[in-house]
């Protein structure tokens, strides 16, 4: 994954809601996004539809991800997900810690033990941290920092190669913000942050996770988001289900 450029995720979250669609929007994502030398594509539409899809990503510009996977690989554990059948199922990505799973009432603990056993599985892990609201303290930086190391607990510098750190505020994403982005600077400030704490974690010397921002993305502010926020990546909600959008924000990426 390091020889990547930039990655752009789709996170689809809970749609399109049929399959028809899904299709449509994929084979839509999927013409462009194999045109494109300088970025990697990552589509995470709902569970159900990862079996149709991840047959049609033999090209390295495009794979699948989940938009979530359980702590263990298998066992009595009603209506879950295993790393292992997304492994085997040909899935190669999955985000934990989004902040719409942590409001359903994940801790961190277990977000950590979900990101150790997808990383043990193989699976590439995009891990999400951000923070509800900002204060004028600056409380936010600590917050995401205990995200950050709670999330990566026991997780050695050698699986670094196979993360992806997210900052996705969730005061920014489209459905809170009414598609209100950050500002280029604040992300650039956050980026410098995560760094930092990452540098402290895993030494000064060492290849460090890519980092992606998320949070009300569109074609209009992604240039401004990835040349001054210094990114090294997308992670898009809303205008990932618009193949033309979505497109148009692949193709800025790839010319950046
Ligand atoms: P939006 O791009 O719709 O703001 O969603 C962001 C997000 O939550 C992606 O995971």
């Amino acid at each position: 994954m390091s020889k990547i450029k930039k990655i752009i995720i789709a996170n689809w979250k809970m749609n399109p809601t049929n399959l028809k669609e899904a299709k449509k929007v994929f084979t839509g994502i999927k013409r462009t996004a194999i045109k494109l030398s300088n970025v990697k594509t990552v589509v995470c539409p709902p569970f159900i539809y990862l079996d149709d899809f991840a047959p049609l990503c033999k090209e390295n510009k495009i794979s699948v991800g989940a938009q979530d996977a359980f702590s263990k690989n298998k066992g009595s554990f009603t209506g879950m997900i295993s790393p292992e059948m997304l492994k085997k199922n040909g899935v190669t990505f999955v985000i934990l810690g989004h902040s719409e799973r942590r409001a359903l009432g994940e801790t961190d603990e277990f977000i950590n033990n979900k990101v150790r056993m997808s990383l043990k599985t193989g699976l590439n892990v995009v891990l999400c941290v951000g923070e509800k609201e900002r204060d004028e303290h600056g409380w936010y930086f600590p917050f995401i920092k205990d995200q950050l190391l709670s999330g990566l607990e026991k997780v050695g510098k050698s699986d670094l190669k196979n993360i992806l750190i997210v900052y996705e505020p969730v005061w920014a994403i489209s459905g809170n913000s009414g598609g209100q982005s950050m500002s280029s600077a604040e992300v650039h400030e956050m980026t410098i942050f995560i760094k930092k704490v990452l540098s402290d974690k895993y030494g000064i010397n060492t290849s460090l996770p890519k980092i992606l921002y998320g949070g009300s993305v569109n074609p209009k502010n992604a240039e401004d988001i990835f040349v001054n926020g210094q990114i090294d990546g997308l992670l898009v909600g809303k205008a990932s289900l618009d193949i033309e959008d979505f497109g148009l924000i692949l193709k800025i990426a790839n010319k950046i």
